[in-house]
């Protein structure tokens, strides 16, 4: 019996950094099917192959492994919630995002960094997976960032780059922390905020912070941006983090998320902030949100379980 626990392999594979693809196909009765693959790997460039992974649990397996040909859209920042429907949706999944056809008829994700379209060329057992590897027909790519994938969350680098990169003067670099289930918050004359230290805003701001929580005494994993916004003279970008204990002074405390949108806070922005944090983390389905202090964008940073 292998001594290896599932969990914790499937932890440790998926710290692996990757993009998101969709990989799309015909069944026998020429019906599109379609799955959300991280497996997509480049094997070879003469001749030009590529292969990817899908699961024995897919509905879609079978016809996957029957078909004669099959496309990989790789998505584009901002194309989180087509990787959400393809990854979990139980209807017609086509039906929700806008797709074309390749010159063979297999659906093609509309405005993905990328398309492939294959010739099966094999597919090989791997226990509860296969590896199916494609010779590419055709292929076309456009400009833009690609839309990344690790521990379980999407993330962006051209998103986090707007987040951390600013023109304004003063860089507010902040997390929200979670330690033990509840969050921690610090407390300053005019209401509670996330720690949070002052950068200049050019491209160091992680380590900053980093280096900022260690001297409070705490060790912290930081993930992605949750929230970036700007407010007149000052660009805040707030990370989330978890920790294992909270800093030794008494100026912190830890709070329930429940409780989150009870408290006075420092400024309005970090009110809005942390009331959409409680009412996230009741589903865990965390969103990034960047714009100004008033309105903005949110992007899905999924918690997969
Ligand atoms: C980011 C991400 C990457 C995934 N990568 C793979 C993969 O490489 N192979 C696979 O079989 N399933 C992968 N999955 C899971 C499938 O997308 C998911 O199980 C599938 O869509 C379920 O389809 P079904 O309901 O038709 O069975 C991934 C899911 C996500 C969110």
């Amino acid at each position: 019996m292998s001594r290896i626990d599932p969990t914790s392999l499937r932890q440790a594979f998926g710290s692996y950094m990757t993009g998101v693809t969709v990989v799309t196909a015909l069944s026998g009765q020429g019906e599109p099917v379609g799955f959300t693959a991280n497996s997509f790997t480049s094997v070879s460039l003469d001749p030009p192959l590529l292969l990817v992974c899908p699961g024995k649990f897919l509905s879609s397996y079978p016809a996957f492994i029957a078909a004669r040909r099959f496309a990989i859209s790789i998505l584009a920042e901002g194309q989180d919630d087509i990787s959400t429907v393809f990854a979990s949706s139980r209807g017609d999944r086509f039906a929700q995002v806008a797709h074309r056809h390749d010159p063979w008829g297999v659906p093609l994700i509309e405005d993905a960094l990328c398309h492939f379209s294959c010739k099966t060329s094999s597919v090989h057992e791997a226990g509860d997976h296969s590896i199916l590897i494609g010779e590419v027909e055709d292929y076309a790519l456009r400009a833009g960032n690609g839309l990344g994938y690790v521990g379980g969350r999407y993330f962006s680098l051209g998103l986090e780059r707007e987040a951390l990169q600013t023109t304004h003067t003063r860089l507010i670099c902040g997390a929200v922390i979670e330690i033990a289930g509840q969050v921690l918050l610090e407390s300053t004359p005019t209401g509670w905020r996330p720690p949070q230290i002052t950068c200049s805003g050019r491209g160091q701001s992680r380590t900053v912070l980093t280096t900022h929580l260690e001297t409070l005494g705490m060790s912290v994993q930081l993930g992605p941006v949750y929230s970036a916004f700007d407010e007149r003279d000052r660009h805040s970008a707030y990370i989330l983090g978890s920790a294992d204990a909270a800093p030794p002074t008494d100026r912190f405390s830890c709070f329930a998320p429940d409780a989150l949108p009870t408290l006075k806070y420092s400024t309005q922005p970090i009110a809005d902030m942390m009331t959409r944090y409680a009412r996230e983390a009741q589903t865990r389905d965390f969103t990034f949100y960047l714009g100004d202090a008033v309105s903005g964008d949110q992007h899905n940073l999924m918690e997969r379980t």
